[in-house]
């Protein structure tokens, strides 16, 4: 069993390392510079996209955070409304499906029952339906009209790391390819985007050297019972995907909020020693979390934070901070995810959690 976790000490962590590969393994053949993208089973074309005017991303779990973070790239890239939903709530409630609306369903497994049953639906109803997944064949990959595959390689640990980083890649190759196909970006821009994602493997290379910080703040903060995730944009979708990791992996219990979402409700949870993870990587909003953080301080909250180099003056007003390398701001989850995944990981075996089966959850979740 060590050797298939090859030299690790859990499949996650090994997981979390194999990230840089698992992205670049995902763009290689698909993306080049000076070359259009080029996806083997998407067969969407232009006059297709034209009569598209809406976009539902549907999927459970973490799936479900990639397709929020995809919503935003989809949405500025190509200009088309995209609405994100899970599987388990979109089935039952009715969607405005027809043949101009695009479905694209994300799972990691191809199987989970929810999303297949929403591929199903949608596909009754019309639309063109695409699917990102991680396994050759399987039954999404059969039935989606448009099949964009991760190639993250096998995912053994219950809770998905690099197979979300793919999802997550895997859309924005996807946002760009609708962009081009629609007009809706320049040639240069495209080229532009596609170098900051070219470096992405570097960036999540050096995103895993972090693991000092992290490790000290999870061992100051494993024994709380609850912690408080905040971010706004994209950074929010990273916050919620971090929420959900240190949930499944430690059993705490954990929230994540839109950083303008504090004063309406969860501010009245921060006391002394609260601790508040806080996402940081957006130019635009950057002093807007910075007034989060003093929200939160100024009530007793220890806070650690993640935000891009040459952000250090938030070290003024936390008690933790860390710093990813820049990129698009479009591309930031992808980078700054990883060292939530490594706290969740140190929380959980801080705890003395089993990080690669954690109670209660499966890997994939093919009955209703
Ligand atoms: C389960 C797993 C999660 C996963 C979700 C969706 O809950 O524990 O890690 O995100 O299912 O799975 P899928 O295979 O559809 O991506």
């Amino acid at each position: 069993a060590a050797a298939e976790k090859g030299g690790y000490e859990h499949f996650m962590i090994k997981e979390i390392h194999e990230q840089p590969k698992a992205i670049r393994d995902t763009m290689t053949s698909r993306i080049a510079l000076g070359e259009d993208v080029k996806l083997d089973n998407i067969e969407i074309t232009k006059e297709d996209l034209e009569k598209i005017n809406k976009v539902y991303i549907v999927a459970c779990g973490t799936a479900y955070y990639a397709g929020v973070v995809g919503k935003y790239v989809i949405e500025k890239m190509a200009k088309i409304s995209v609405e994100t939903d899970v599987a388990s709530e979109f089935r039952y409630r009715d969607p405005l499906i027809d043949e101009n609306t695009l479905m694209i369903v994300v799972s990691q497994s191809g199987e989970t029952a929810d999303t297949l049953a929403a591929l199903r639906l949608a596909k009754k109803s019309g639309a063109r339906v695409m699917v990102i997944t991680n396994v050759v064949g399987s039954t999404m990959a059969r039935e989606a009209d448009d099949v964009f595959y991760t190639w993250a390689g096998p995912e053994i640990a219950v809770a998905s790391t690099k197979a979300y980083v793919t999802q997550m890649v895997a859309l924005d190759i996807l946002a760009l390819h609708l962009a081009r196909l629609k007009g809706t970006i320049t040639k240069e821009e495209g080229e532009e985007f596609k170098k900051e994602l070219l470096a992405l493997p570097e960036k999540v290379e050096d995103a895993l050297k972090h693991k000092e910080v992290i490790q000290k703040f999870a061992s100051k903060n494993y024994h709380v019972k609850d912690m408080f995730f905040l971010g706004r944009g994209v950074d929010h979708a990273v916050a919620l995907e971090g929420a959900l990791k240190l949930k499944e992996l430690s059993y705490i219990h954990a929230e994540a909020y839109a950083g303008g979402e504090l004063k309406h409700g969860p501010i009245a949870l921060i006391e002394d020693g609260t601790p508040v993870v806080v996402v940081a990587t957006q130019e635009k909003i950057f002093d807007k979390m910075v007034s989060n953080i003093k929200e939160v301080t100024t009530r007793g909250a220890k806070v650690l934070a993640f935000a891009t180099e040459g952000h250090e003056e938030i070290e003024k007003s936390v008690n933790s901070a860390l710093y990813v390398q820049k990129t698009h701001p479009l591309l930031t989850p992808v980078v700054s995810i990883v060292p939530l995944q490594l706290f969740s990981y140190y929380m959980a075996l801080e705890k003395g959690c089993d990080v690669d089966k954690p109670r209660n959850l499966a890997k994939s979740v093919t009955v209703e």
